[in-house]
């Protein structure tokens, strides 16, 4: 059973997505502190209805430094083994980075290498393309560039509006953060250089093509 904080910034809802998926047994570990540097992030309640230990730490007025050491102060108070970061929208220095470098987890609204940055579900919209998606990767000391972990592609439709395009990468969203969570309690990832080798490795195939015909 690995014991796992997550950072928030907002609504929190894979942070649900990964309670929901601790509670059923789905993978073996318990989200033992929830941190957000917004004070109104619904995460928050979402946390304190699971009875979850949550702390709101600002980063206003402090160094990144500082910032950082008051985040891992509680972390380590709650002894994790993974932190997870979930829709926490402040980028993390080497410092932090270094210190849980093979046990930090981000999720990503695109495929990455593509759409690094913020309000990428929009930027992809805009852009055209007709696949979207989403990506959780260990994070290293680059923004967005971490080894992979898992993605999953969503079809863009013409007649798609922006908010349609995030919801159905949300939809994703919710199902890989838990597997790849999942797939870390059961120590059946190895980081090799860039590469994520993955233990016992389902291989589905298909493929996606949108349009379809
Ligand atoms: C999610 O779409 C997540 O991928 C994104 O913020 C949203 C948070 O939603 N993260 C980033 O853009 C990180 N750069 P949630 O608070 O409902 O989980």
């Amino acid at each position: 059973m690995i014991r796992i904080g997550v950072l928030i910034s907002g609504s929190g809802t894979n942070l649900q997505a990964i309670i929901d998926a601790c509670n059923s047994g789905y993978i073996d570990g318990k989200v033992v502190v929830v941190i957000s540097n917004k004070e109104d992030a619904y995460g928050r309640v979402r946390a304190r209805k699971a009875g979850i230990p949550e702390y709101y730490i600002s980063h206003r007025g402090k160094s990144r430094e500082e910032f950082e050491d008051e985040l891992i102060e509680v972390l380590e108070k709650y002894e994790v083994d993974l932190v997870a970061l979930a829709g926490f929208m402040r980028i993390l220095s080497p410092h932090f980075v270094r210190r849980y470098y093979g046990r930090l987890m981000n999720i990503h609204p695109a495929l990455l290498p593509a759409f690094p940055g913020i309000n990428v579900q929009e930027k992809q919209w805009e852009y055209g393309v007709k696949i979207a998606g989403c990506t959780v990767h260990f994070v290293d000391e680059g923004t967005d560039t971490g080894p992979i972990i898992i993605q999953a592609a969503v079809p863009v439709y013409s007649d798609d509006t922006a908010e349609d395009v995030r919801l159905r990468i949300l939809e994703q969203e919710h199902k890989i953060y838990p597997l790849a969570i999942k797939l870390f309690a059961e120590g059946r990832l190895t980081i090799e250089g860039r590469r994520v080798i993955i233990q016992g490795e389902k291989k589905k195939g298909g493929f996606l093509m949108n349009p379809s015909e």
